[in-house]
């Protein structure tokens, strides 16, 4: 199988390209501006794939509720552009759209399964939805091969500040680096989340692109609800540094929902898939990361 993937040299997507190799895939990543529609046309056209998964995407969820227009327009027209290409080739490939746990936003309830309402609470969320929807538009009117996924947080080596993990462990490694200031500073830590470890996480995509139905929607996630302030702890547990937490209120997101924790079940029954790296090995594993980059 020949697999066309964007967003190849992002976070998820480096780890995706090395994962898809590893299974014996022909990983296809050309350089394509993707919110310009005629280059998009032009260098899709140049290859032959049966398989497409879109990652690329602006991820950040604190910078868009301070640039939205970006990301609404980067992310929106970036797929745009790719499923108008697959639509006038009359592609027959399987399509992998990714999409957010971020689109159930403000929804309340204990684990959230596909049916749980859609509610947005960034613009980023807001994109999620549109390529999501989009997705599906282009599987009932145009019949493309399109599997949606609804990803929940996942964590690993090479993912850039900005988000959590990143940005508890910097400050970390900057402390045990310099010795001052001894203080991290931070968000929400009330909030709960389900994290799953990068790589368990594109072993997720490889099986929605193989074992996936078109047209169905699935949520990927541990099952297992994390409070923010637990994975503080243990990074800090993790340190000899002596650090002192400092709660920032002016980085609390407005109107962001107090839990998201997967029901991953629709998607273990389609697939057979389950995460198998525990959290803490994740976390030492991206400590270790920052210490030696
Ligand atoms: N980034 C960040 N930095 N978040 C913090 C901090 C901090 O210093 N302190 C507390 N938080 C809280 C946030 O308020 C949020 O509740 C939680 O930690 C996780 O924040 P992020 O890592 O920024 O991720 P996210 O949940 O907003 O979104 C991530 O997951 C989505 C899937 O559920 C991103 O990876 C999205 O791209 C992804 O779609």
């Amino acid at each position: 199988m020949n697999i066309l993937v964007t967003g190849a040299n992002g976070f998820a997507g480096r780890h995706l390209v090395e994962r898809l190799k590893v299974s014996g895939y022909t990983v296809l990543t050309p350089k394509i501006d993707l919110l310009n529609a005629t280059e998009t046309e032009v260098v899709i056209s140049k290859h032959e794939f049966n398989g497409v998964i879109h990652l690329a995407a602006m991820a950040e969820v604190g910078t868009s509720l301070i640039s939205p227009a970006k990301i609404l327009r980067n992310n929106i027209f970036a797929q745009l552009n790719l499923l108008e290409t697959l639509r006038r080739r009359k592609s027959a490939a399987k399509v992998l759209i990714i999409c957010s746990a971020d689109e159930y936003g403000g929804s309340q309830g204990e684990l959230i399964d596909e049916n749980t309402p859609l509610m947005p609470a960034s613009p980023y969320a807001v994109s999620k939805v549109a390529q999501d929807f989009l997705g599906l538009q282009y599987f009932l009117s145009y019949g493309l091969n399109i599997i949606r996924l609804r990803p929940f947080n996942h964590i690993g080596e090479g993912q850039r500040t900005g988000f959590v993990v990143p940005d508890f462990v910097r400050q970390i490694v900057d402390i045990e680096r310099s010795g001052s200031p001894n203080e991290i500073v931070v968000g929400n830590l009330e909030a709960i989340r389900d994290f799953t470890d990068v790589k368990d996480m594109v072993r997720a995509y490889e099986l929605a692109l193989t074992k996936g139905q078109a047209g169905e929607v699935y949520n990927v996630g541990s099952g297992q609800g994390i409070k923010i302030s637990y994975l503080l702890q243990e990074l800090i547990k993790m340190s000899k540094a002596k650090i002192k937490i400092t709660v920032d209120k002016s980085r609390f997101r407005p109107g962001e929902s107090p839990q998201l924790v997967c029901n991953p079940g629709k998607f273990i029954r389609a697939t057979g898939w389950k995460p198998e790296i525990p959290l803490n090995k994740t976390l030492e594993r991206v400590l270790e990361y920052w210490r030696s980059n």
